[in-house]
This record gives C-alpha cells, structure tokens and sequence, in this order.
C-alpha cells in the first residue's frame, strides 16, 4: 500500500465526506467526524446543510492546509473550479476505489459516513460501530443526566451547595444559540472554544494550557448570560451556574468553603460548563473596605479560577460582567479571551427582531422597527414586542398591528426615561 502524504488523504477524508453525505439522505448531521460537522454546523439552521460544498478555504479552516489545489494536482478524479476555489470529485467511483485502497482502514472506522459505504465492501468496517466511536463535541448527553443524578445522591456538603447553584443537563435548557444574533467575532470564538474543547489531549499533548476561560462583557441585556445557557446546549456539556452574589453574601463565613466546592463539583461534573456571573461582585468587594472574610472569600476565588483548566479538568469557565471598569488586572488576567457583547447596530436589531417576530403575525416592517429602536439592546427588542402582544391580547387578537408595536415601544421609551431621571436625581 502506498504512503501518502498525510494532508492528501485528510482532504479526500473530506471531499469523500460530503459525497457520500450528500448522496445519502439517511445520514444526519451527528454520522459527520466532530471537525466536519463544526465547521459545517449552521448557527441559525442547528443543522448541516446539503449539499455540502468544499473549498479551498474550507480545507484551510478545518484542517490549516493552505495549498490544496497543488496537493490534489496530480490525482486525475479531482476536479478544481478555476474561477472559485471549489473542489469536486470528477469521478466517485475511482476516487471512493483509490481512497480505500490506501492505509485508510481506521479513517473508514471512526467516520460514520466513510464506514455507510464502506461496509459494503470491507468485513472490518461497520456503520454502528463507527457511530459509537464517533463523539462530536455536541450532543454529548448521556453521561451528564446520570452524573447530576449522582450528585443528588450525595450528602450534606453537595446538598447545602446545590442551593446556591443551579445545574441543568445539555437538552435541559430552552435557550438556544439558533436563538441568538451573534457578532462575527463571537461566532468565532465559541468555534474556537468548541476546537479546543474538541482538542484538549493534543492541546494537552503540547502543553497549551491557558485555554477555555472566557469572560463575557457588555452592559445589561445584549445576551451574556443567555449565550452562555445556549452553549451548554450547543456542545452538549452540563451546565452549572453561580452568581457570585448568592454564594458570598448569603454565608460570609463560608463562602470561601462554597467556592471551593463550586470548582469541586464543576470537576466532578466534567466535561461542562462552569458559569459565574455577576463576576463584577469581586470588584466591588475588593475597592470596599470589607470584612476580612470577604477579602479572604475573593482570594480564594481567584486562585480557584487560576487553578482550574479546560485541558486537564475538561471544565469550561465563563464569567460575566457589565462593569469590565470595576476589574483590575489580577482578575483580568486570569481570562485567556474576553469576549464583547456590544449594543446590536441597525443589521443586527433588525435580525434580532425577525427571530422575536418569526411566529408571531404582526403588520411591521422590520427595517422600519429597527430603524426606530437604536440604542436598545436584545432585551428592550423583547420587551417591547412582549408589550405589544399582550396589549393586542387584551383585545383577543393574535394578529400584531404596527400601532400595537410603536404604542408599546412609545410606552417603553417613556419608562425607560422615567427611569433614568429617577436614578439620576
Ligand atoms: N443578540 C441578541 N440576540 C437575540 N436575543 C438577545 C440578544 N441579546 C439579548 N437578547 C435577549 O435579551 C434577553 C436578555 O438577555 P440576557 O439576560 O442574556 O442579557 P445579559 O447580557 O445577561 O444581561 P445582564 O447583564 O443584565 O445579566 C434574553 O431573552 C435574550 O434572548
Ligand atoms: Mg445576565
């Protein structure tokens, strides 16, 4: 069997990939190996959409190798676009005969797609067994349900301590990425985190550790705390949530106790997601002249998050703040993204407002809507529209009129101003 040049066959792994993907409609998005299915994984469709095209671009992407077309020159079934940078199979058959005839009997048992047809010619290669060994990052459901059931079980300690957080399982929560206007910039980094997530044995293997704390910044209302509920559905990992609030005031003198069993059941929990908000509630405490035990419970926390790792705890940290001002270094330092909610602009409002919008009958033009509400912010979109809703309701109407949707954003407008003289004074 000949050897070939490794980035060769990871490229035909791939074009292989979306023929037969396309080809067959019984597969699903979940036969796809974790780095297809990532990079094809459609935000707002949660699903993979066919016919899948690749390109140079995508080769880059998902495997960094940036001269494709000169790699692929001399194999006579590959066809390259002149005029996009998009690669084809000219002939299935041969490239299917030319793939399987090389050293590729363990690409063909771990991908699901490759193994479909595959199986039809090779004893050792098999579609369900390929399924099981096939994980992607999302969806990986099934151990986390037992696993919090498990906590349940335990004792005291873990029974104080899940008073103050709150767990939910991948599937447990309603929100949704899907649900979600993101900025390019955010896209990427949940791609980035989804990778290294993906990744942690050979990010492990090469020693890059400082990897999977992000902490989330904006002022209230653009979607930090919903964006980080949706990723635990989005990678399929358990989700626990602290607000720093309940666990430093509520028990002064234990707090330092609760924040280190709160990194002792994320660990436990492993794979998931931990989340902290209101993260801004160190700063505070640390400006203030405070009790000592306050001082001592921020300490602990710091150390805490400086201690834990996505690579060799599998634990996602993400923290949220609205007052990135109030952080000072140590605390910032200790996050290896920072990832920005900023007030949408025009495009985005007008998004946010069609996925609001999307089952619900109203007369309103959406650019118009959006054009009357800059400066609002995700959550004011939502309010308003509920207003409307609920005015039209008094009335038993299902159907939104325009008038319904600027009444309830005059009246929100109005509030809101009431609100900021009354703060001010
Ligand atoms: N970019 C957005 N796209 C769609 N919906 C959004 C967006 N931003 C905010 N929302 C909606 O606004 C509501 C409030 O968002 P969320 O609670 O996540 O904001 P937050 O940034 O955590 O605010 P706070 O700082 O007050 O905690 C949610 O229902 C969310 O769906
Ligand atoms: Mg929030």
């Amino acid at each position: 069997m000949a050897a070939e040049n490794p980035d060769v066959m990871q490229i035909m792994e791939l074009l292989l990939t979306a023929e037969i993907f396309n080809q067959s409609p019984s597969l699903t998005e979940n036969d796809l190996p974790p780095s297809i299915l990532a990079h094809y994984l459609d935000f707002d469709l949660q699903g993979v959409e066919r016919p899948i095209v690749v390109t140079s671009q995508d080769v880059k992407k998902i495997y960094g190798i940036d001269n494709a077309p000169d790699l692929l020159r001399l194999l006579p079934f590959i066809h390259v676009e002149d005029s996009g940078s998009r690669i084809g199979l000219l002939d299935f058959d041969l490239a299917a005969g030319w793939f399987g005839g090389r050293d590729t009997l363990p690409a063909m048992q771990r991908n699901p797609v490759l193994a479909h047809y595959y199986q039809k010619f090779d004893p050792n290669v098999s579609y369900i067994e390929a399924r099981v060994a096939n994980k992607p990052v999302r969806r990986e459901t099934e151990g986390a349900e037992a696993k919090i059931e498990d906590l349940w079980e335990e004792g005291g300690d873990v029974q104080d301590l899940l008073k103050l957080v709150t767990i939910k399982t991948p599937e447990g929560g309603r929100d949704r990425l899907a649900d979600l206007v993101l900025t390019e910039d955010q896209r990427e980094e949940i791609a980035k985190a989804g990778k290294a997530l993906e990744y942690r044995e050979y990010l492990r293997h090469i020693g890059l550790y400082e990897i999977g704390k992000i902490l989330f910044v904006g002022p209230p209302g653009t979607g930090k705390t919903t964006t980080a509920r949706a990723l635990s559905q989005w990678f399929g990992l358990p989700f626990i949530e602290v607000k720093l609030s309940m666990i430093i005031s509520h028990y002064l003198g234990e707090t330092s106790k609760n924040i280190d069993r709160v990194f002792v059941l994320a660990k436990k929990l492993s794979p998931c997601i931990l989340f902290i908000d209101e993260f801004d509630f160190v700063a505070k405490t640390r400006t203030s002249d405070d009790h000592g035990a306050i001082k001592r419970a921020v300490n602990t926390l710091l150390k805490a998050v400086d201690d834990i790792s996505l690579v060799e705890d599998g634990v996602l940290l993400i923290a949220a703040t609205n007052y990135p001002q109030l952080l000072d270094y140590a605390a910032w330092r200790r996050f290896d993204k920072v990832m920005s909610f900023t007030l949408p602009d025009l495009v985005m409002r007008r998004k946010i407002l069609g996925k609001i919008l999307q089952k619900v009958h109203a007369d309103i033009d959406l650019d118009e809507l959006a054009r009357l509400t800059e400066g609002s912010t995700g959550s004011d979109l939502r309010l308003v529209i509920r207003e409307a809703v609920l005015n039209a309701l008094l009335e038993d109407r299902k159907q939104i009129s325009r008038e319904d949707i600027l009444r309830a954003l005059d009246e929100f407008n109005r509030r809101n101003t009431d609100y900021r003289q009354n703060t001010n004074s």
